[in-house]
């Protein structure tokens, strides 16, 4: 027979004699130790007891141990064994166009690395080729890859021992027996069990990664065309009923030769697989091994051997715990490049001179909860106030933020700022700094517990001012506004004074606030025309024509605020008659009657100093002279309301002609007295010139 033949003839260098001798005794041994019912039968088998001397095509993790146990992987990873009879058999009966009846059986032994991990399995395997050389390990069980698996032209047959689940592979489980035909998913397959009877009512349970010796016998009849597949423990019999019994027409996959052996991987998790014994025939029942011949395995690697899994379980862990860490730490990194997006400020070089007023973002962030709503304090012209907490100094503040589109003027906008940081007087609200971001302006703030003044005296207040409070508010602001027109190194204008950009301190002390801001709306909206800013109703008449800001355009502002303060009401108010009630008018009305002092704030009560009061309202008339140069100085203010000057007596022909209906046409501007009226200083300026009053 000419696959007796095969494989001869190595050792080419050795001389001619000892070639000779040593071709002799191998083919000897061969036909010995494999084939030893070949030569003697007419159908070709072999039976092997141990693989001691046997001459197999080994391949991959594939060797033959000392003992004569066949091992097919050797504990790696995503490894593949194989192991093959080196000779063909033909397995297609040519007169009858069919297959031919094979049996085979074989003893193996599962080592998985880990108890419950397994590597993967084993199959018996039917090829074309011993040449398995494109296949892959775990799942594919070295027999096939990605690409072969399920071609027709793989011309195999496996009878698969499977320890993984691979659901691709339609696997029921991860300890199975299947029948494989080109391809991994079974065309029968059973959970690894053998049955007790024939009847198939009782059986029990194997595990085929339990290293635990068990034996498969493979009967294929050609004329049925059944294949039988069998599984029990080493020591059981044959069980009579076959655990797979498929129907398998091979004449279309076995080609006329075949090779026969063995395939096993390992995957992500290494194993062991040992073959111990095997027999096969052609046209018979393969041979009953001997057990007592067959080589014993060796003592597990894992089992029962704390000191040696422990580190193995670290080989599996380690690269789980690494894999976590990098999520983690890439989580991280995703959520810093995030938090500095989210941070992220504008900062330029000429910035740096302003650094003790420039607050980063990542604090006032912080300090106001992320500007929640929670920690609004109210929405003003300009955009939303925060309220907050800086994370150090624990020092509370009202955030402002402004948004800003135009990068232009920005810089000079924040050489003003960072000049109103260095104003300093108690009826002022301190501005601590500034932050700038992208699109964004951010103005912090000392925080002021009782919010504004507007609060407790227009419309129906929850609190009420008594008048003293509010003489003492009014008091003070008329001290800031005067610091801000007369005291400070250079002219501040407000530009606009009103009850609701007076703030109040938890003792009731009134601070203006929000000075300057006018400007950057001024800016920020157009460029080209100069656009009158301030509130309705406090914006002196000149202003309309002029648009140029003057202290005595703030000086109106504050006899606005006079009269509010002292009657309750605001400067304009829209009646639902349509026709608005303007309260300077108002007020001059109770003036020409001779009882000014009706025109308080009823919500006073009879508990009010007349003589401030009176004072206040014709102040507040005074203040709102038509004519620039008729209101009186914030200088002038001050000492009228601390008693140091006397009020002149005012009644409406000194000043005015108060009619709502046509006092705008009266208005006669004293083009002199302009001059009386300073405008604004440029701030932006005056930061450098005056280097030795910079805050710290
Ligand atoms: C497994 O076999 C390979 C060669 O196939 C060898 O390099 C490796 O050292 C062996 N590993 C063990 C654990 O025996
Ligand atoms: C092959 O088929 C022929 C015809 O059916 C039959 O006589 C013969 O026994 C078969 N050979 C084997 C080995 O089964
Ligand atoms: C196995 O097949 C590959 C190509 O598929 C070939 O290169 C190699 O020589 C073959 N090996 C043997 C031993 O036939
Ligand atoms: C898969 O195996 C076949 C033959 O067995 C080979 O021709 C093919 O190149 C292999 N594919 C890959 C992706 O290795
Ligand atoms: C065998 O294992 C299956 C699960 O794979 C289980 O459902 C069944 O009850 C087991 N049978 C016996 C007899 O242990
Ligand atoms: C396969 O199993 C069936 C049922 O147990 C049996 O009738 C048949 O003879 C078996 N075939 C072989 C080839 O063992
Ligand atoms: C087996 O398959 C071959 C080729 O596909 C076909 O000719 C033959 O009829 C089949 N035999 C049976 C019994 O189905």
């Amino acid at each position: 027979m000419d696959w007796v033949k095969g494989g001869r003839g190595r050792r080419s260098e050795d001389p001619v004699f000892f070639k000779l001798l040593a071709s002799f005794l191998i083919i000897t041994t061969r036909i010995a130790s494999a084939a030893v019912s070949s030569v003697s039968s007419s159908e070709p088998s072999f039976v092997f007891n141990g693989f001691e001397g046997a001459d197999l095509r080994l391949n991959g993790g594939g060797t033959v141990e000392s003992n004569g146990l066949l091992r097919l992987t050797n504990f790696t990873k995503n490894e593949v064994g194989h192991a093959f009879y080196p000779f063909p058999f033909v397995f297609f009966n040519s007169s009858s166009g069919g297959p031919l009846s094979f049996s085979t059986s074989f003893v193996f032994a599962i080592f998985p690395q880990y108890e419950d991990i397994s590597s993967h399995g084993i199959a018996f395997a039917i090829t074309p080729s011993t040449n398995l050389t494109a296949v892959l390990p775990s799942q594919h069980l070295g027999l096939f890859n990605f690409t072969n698996n399920g071609d027709p032209s793989n011309h195999i047959v496996a009878v698969e021992l499977d320890t993984i689940q691979n659901r691709e592979f339609d696997d029921i489980n991860d300890n199975h027996v299947g029948i494989d035909v080109n391809g991994l998913t079974s065309i029968s397959s059973a959970p690894a069990s053998f049955f007790l009877d024939s009847s198939g009512l009782q059986y029990e349970n194997l595990s085929l990664i339990s290293g635990e010796p068990m034996r498969v016998w493979a009967d294929y009849d050609g004329k049925s065309m059944v294949l039988n597949v069998t599984l029990a423990p080493l020591m059981n019999p044959k069980p009579e009923r076959p655990l797979l019994s498929s129907k398998l027409n091979l004449s279309s996959i076995v080609l006329d030769n075949m090779y026969v052996g063995f395939a096993a991987s390992t995957g992500a998790a290494a194993g062991s697989h040992y073959i111990l014994g095997w027999s096969f025939s052609m046209n018979g029942e393969a041979d009953e091994l001997d057990l007592s011949k067959l080589p014993s395995l060796p003592p597990r690697e894992t089992e029962d051997n704390t000191t040696v899994k422990k580190p193995e379980i670290w080989i599996i862990l380690l690269p789980i715990i690494i894999f976590l860490f990098l999520l983690i730490a890439s989580f991280g990194i995703v959520h810093l490049v995030k938090t500095k997006k989210k941070f992220s400020e504008v900062v330029e070089d000429w910035e740096t001179e302003y650094g003790p007023h420039r607050f980063s973002y990542r604090d006032l962030y912080r300090a106001t909860n992320g500007f929640s709503d929670e920690k609004v304090l109210g929405n003003g012209g300009f955009g939303g106030v925060y309220k907050g907490q800086l994370p150090k100094s624990k020092l509370e503040i009202a955030v402002k933020r402004i948004s800003h589109d135009s990068r232009q003027g920005m810089k000079e906008f924040v050489a003003e700022i960072a000049s109103i940081g260095r104003l300093r007087h108690r009826n002022l609200v301190q501005l601590l700094g500034y932050c700038r971001r992208r699109g964004e302006l951010l103005l912090v703030y000392d925080y002021m517990p009782n919010s504004s003044l507007e609060k407790y005296i227009f419309d129906r207040p929850q609190q009420s001012l008594n008048w003293s409070q509010r003489f003492k508010i009014i008091r003070g602001i008329a001290a800031g506004l005067l610091y801000l027109h007369e005291e400070w190194e250079q002219v501040v204008i407000h530009r606009d004074i009103k009850a609701s950009n007076v703030l109040l301190d938890a003792e009731f002390n009134g601070k203006l606030g929000d000075f300057g801001l006018a400007r950057l709306h001024d800016r920020g909206s157009n460029l080209q025309t100069t656009r009158v800013v301030g509130t309705l109703g406090y914006l002196a008449p000149e202003l309309s024509r002029t648009g140029k800001s003057t202290t005595c355009s703030d000086v109106f502002g504050f006899g606005a605020f006079l009269l509010e303060v002292a009657c309750g009401k605001r400067p304009i108010e829209l009646k639902t008659s349509g026709i608005d009630m303007v309260l300077v008018d108002w007020v001059m009305e109770f003036l020409k009657k001779g009882e000014i002092l009706e025109a308080r704030d009823r919500k006073l009560g009879s508990d009010f100093a007349a003589e401030e009061l009176g004072l206040v309202l014709r102040l507040g008339l005074m203040c709102s002279h038509p004519s620039p140069a008729a209101r009186p100085t914030m200088r002038q203010v001050v000492q009228y309301l601390e008693g140091e000057a006397t009020l002149p007596d005012i009644s409406e022909d000194d000043f005015y002609v108060f009619d709502s209906s046509s006092r705008r046409n009266k208005i006669l501007v004293d083009e002199t007295s302009w001059n009386s009226c300073t405008a604004a200083t440029n701030l932006s300026s005056s930061f450098s010139d005056s280097p030795s009053s910079r805050r710290n």
